[in-house]
Parts: C-alpha cells; structure tokens; sequence
C-alpha cells in the first residue's frame, strides 16, 4: 500500500489544500493529514478546530487519515512508518523555502521523501493567511474554502467584532 504524509498548520484548511489532497490521493492509496500541534504564529483555530474543520471537509474522500504531530516532521514519519511527504507548490515563490525545507528533511532523513505536487491555477494564490485577513475585513471567502469552514470563520470575525 503506498502511503503518504501531507504535513501543515492548516489554520484553517483552504479549497487550494483540498485541491493537493485530491492530486495526492490519485497518487497514493493513503494520504494521512498531518496538523503541526504547535504553530508558532498565533493561530486563528485552537488544534481542536483545525481537525474538525479539516475531517468534516474530508469526510468524503476515502483514504485519507487525520493526525496531529509535535516536533521534526522526519520523526513523525518515522514513526508512522510513512517515507513520502506532500507537499503543495503554488507559484515558484513558494518553491525557495519548500526546497530548503525538502533538503533538510532530507539530510535529516535520508530515505524519506518529499514529493512537491502543483496546485490548480485558481488556487496558486490563496493561502490560509489572506483568507483569514479577507474574512477579518469583511470580504467573502465563498469558493475559497469549504463551506464549513466559511461557516467558522464568520462566526470567528463576528464574535471578535462584538468584543
Ligand atoms: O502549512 P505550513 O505552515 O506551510 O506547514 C509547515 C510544516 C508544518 C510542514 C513545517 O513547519 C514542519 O514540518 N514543521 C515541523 C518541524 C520540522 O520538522 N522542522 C524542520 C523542517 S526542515
């Protein structure tokens, strides 16, 4: 069975990730979703919310497992016994950081793999951070994120709003 790793912060989860866990899935026969526990940034969604978002917007794709992972990613897979790590490349600004990300995975980590897949155009320039700054000042999120997720973040920018 080929098995994969798609590690992140998904804080939250984005149609452009849902769009790499198809592609990977076509790929690999299981793609376990793993959520970074400790983000340093201040997340938007405690861990908690992150899995829910991400297992209800999932829950209809077979083959896809939901785990959270503390620590060097190489570790993690180590102990899952996974040896591919997805990773999603946008535009070639992402590729610079991804590369060295890559390589030091992989001189930690000789046999572990990273495998970049291309995310479709209409996603090359959403990322989780400009769809929390466009729902944060009021603009619509609608197509950019699963709806449960839309869903989350209104009550998210409400609540903040009201004190
Ligand atoms: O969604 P993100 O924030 O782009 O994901 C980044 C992530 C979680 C894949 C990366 O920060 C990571 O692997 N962190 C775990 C710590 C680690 O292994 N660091 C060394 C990587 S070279």
């Amino acid at each position: 069975m080929r098995r994969a790793i798609f590690p992140g912060s998904f804080d939250p989860i984005t149609n452009g990730h849902l769009d790499i866990i198809g592609r990977a899935r076509r790929l690999f026969d299981e793609v376990t979703i793993a959520v970074l526990v400790n983000i340093d940034k201040n997340p938007l969604f405690d861990l908690e919310e992150r899995i829910e978002l991400i297992k209800a917007s999932t829950a209809h794709i077979a083959g896809i497992r939901v785990d959270t992972f503390d620590g060097l990613l190489v570790n993690y897979a180590d102990r899952q016994k996974i040896y591919c790590i997805i990773r999603g490349i946008r535009a070639i600004s992402d590729y610079e950081y991804e590369l060295q990300m890559a390589l030091m995975n992989r001189r930690l980590a000789p046999h572990i793999e990273t495998v970049f897949l291309m995310a479709a155009e209409p996603y090359s320039y959403l990322s989780s951070r400009l769809v929390k700054e466009v729902c944060k000042l009021g603009g619509s999120t609608a197509g950019l994120v699963p709806e449960v997720v839309e869903k989350k973040l209104l009550e998210k920018f409400k609540f903040s709003q009201k004190g």
